[in-house]
């Protein structure tokens, strides 16, 4: 049939060549531009891992300033996107809103058309992390019936975001610092994983020329699934499924059972045969967090942190390298921080937006071809259509 590999999955096929994130699934390492994950949350933030992203380089304290003014100052949505959100039906899942409103972005922004012009792609790249949170917070007023907040540029990023999602007509939301930065961690942790589903989606859309907002939407609708970015979503109601500590025993066993369909939410990778290095993170953050709620007996943690325990000593776990993986703990932070668990893979599409950006960018800015893949034809051989 031709000269091709068959790699369902692409288990085994490298599709581009790329300078931005590093992954080593048996050590559990994982670096952008060479900088560890852990050593930036520690020691950076979100706005300057999305410089770094699409740069190549962390910023200098100059260039930090300018970029976060920059990205500050461009985070009001057109005001006909208000109109806009009034097709969708209250009780919508909030991903399906943000499929639609991030690609109609290319309907109120016509520069974004012209992907050849470099200016452009710059704009559209800094339009889009700009304005992510603000379509969020408003996905959120608009599913509870409450009117959208506008944005605050005197707040970081993240503490903005918790703003807008979080205050009133009757009262500004007063963003505590500590989790503020929880944010900006959880946004940090999820910015960028080389070339996961999502990912190549934006990548092969970005191939035909299509406009990096509609690239961008396509990679939301493929980091929904709950193999994907929709795990966090699942991983909690899994949690409030399993109820007690006396019922996990019961969970671990349907998880192992070939005949089941139920498997651990938030444990396996892909790539990583080892310890996720964003949720060792995500697990230290979710203490942080916890503490300075004076959140000591949170329920779901002591399950999350007892069905760890139980899996990571378990045969069938260890030898399939199963282990926890970023959004095992990223939902019991975001309940904690009061997001509802139908807005957590919309938390995630927000904080991976740089990482596909820098990818696109990347993409089009080098030599590339269109994606397209092959296939294994295994259907009927030529037959003539029969004569009635
Ligand atoms: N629970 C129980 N068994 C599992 C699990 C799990 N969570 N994950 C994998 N396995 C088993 C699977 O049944 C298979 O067993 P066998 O070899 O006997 O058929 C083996 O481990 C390999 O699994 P696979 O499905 O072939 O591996 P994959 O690389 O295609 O899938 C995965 C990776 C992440 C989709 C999968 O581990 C999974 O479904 N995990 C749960 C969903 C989840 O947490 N997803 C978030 C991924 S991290 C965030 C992101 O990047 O989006």
């Amino acid at each position: 049939q031709g000269y091709f590999t068959y790699d369902p999955g692409f288990v085994s096929t490298a599709s581009c060549e790329s300078k931005i994130t590093f992954i080593d699934g048996g050590k559990g390492q994982l670096l952008h531009r060479g900088y560890a994950i852990d050593d930036l949350a520690e020691n950076s933030d979100y706005l300057s891992t999305c410089y770094l992203l699409l740069y190549g380089e962390l910023p200098s304290a100059e260039e930090k300033k300018s970029f976060e003014d920059m990205i500050m100052h461009h985070t009001m949505v057109h005001e006909q996107i208000h109109q806009f959100f009034h097709g969708f039906r209250r009780d919508s899942h909030p991903m399906a809103v943000m499929c639609g409103l991030v690609g109609s972005l290319s309907a109120f922004y016509h520069d974004s058309l012209d992907i050849s012009n470099e200016r452009h792609r710059e704009i559209t790249a800094h339009r889009l992390i700009s304005k992510m949170p603000t379509l969020a917070a408003m996905v959120y007023k608009y599913s509870r019936g409450q009117p959208f907040v506008y944005p605050r540029n005197d707040l970081t990023y993240a503490e903005n975001f918790l703003y807008m999602m979080f205050s009133t007509p009757c009262e500004d939301y007063k963003v505590d610092p500590v989790l503020g930065r929880a944010m900006d961690k959880v946004f940090l942790l999820h910015a960028d994983h080389e070339q996961n589903a999502s990912t190549s989606t934006v990548r092969l859309a970005g191939s035909s020329g299509a406009n990096p907002f509609a690239c961008i939407a396509a990679g939301i609708a493929a980091l929904w699934g709950p193999a994907h970015g929709g795990a966090n979503e699942a991983v909690l109601n899994m949690l409030e499924e399993i109820g007690d500590e006396s019922n996990i025993e019961e969970f671990i066993a349907k998880a192992k059972d070939k005949n089941d369909p139920f498997r651990l939410m938030g444990f396996g990778h892909r790539v990583y045969k080892n310890y996720d290095p964003r949720a060792k993170v995500m697990k230290a953050t979710c203490d942080e967090v916890l503490d300075l709620l004076g959140i000591e007996n949170e329920p779901l943690l002591k399950i999350a942190r007892k069905l760890e325990k139980i899996a990571l000593e378990d045969p069938y776990f260890i030898e399939k390298k199963l282990y926890p993986n970023v959004d095992f703990y990223s939902g019991i932070i975001l309940k904690a921080i009061g997001i509802p668990v139908d807005m957590f893979t919309v938390i995630f599409a927000l904080g991976r937006t740089p990482g596909w950006i820098a990818h696109w960018k990347e993409m089009i800015g080098g030599s590339y071809k269109i994606g397209r893949p092959r296939q294994l034809y295994t259907g009927e051989t030529l037959r003539p259509v029969p004569k009635s």
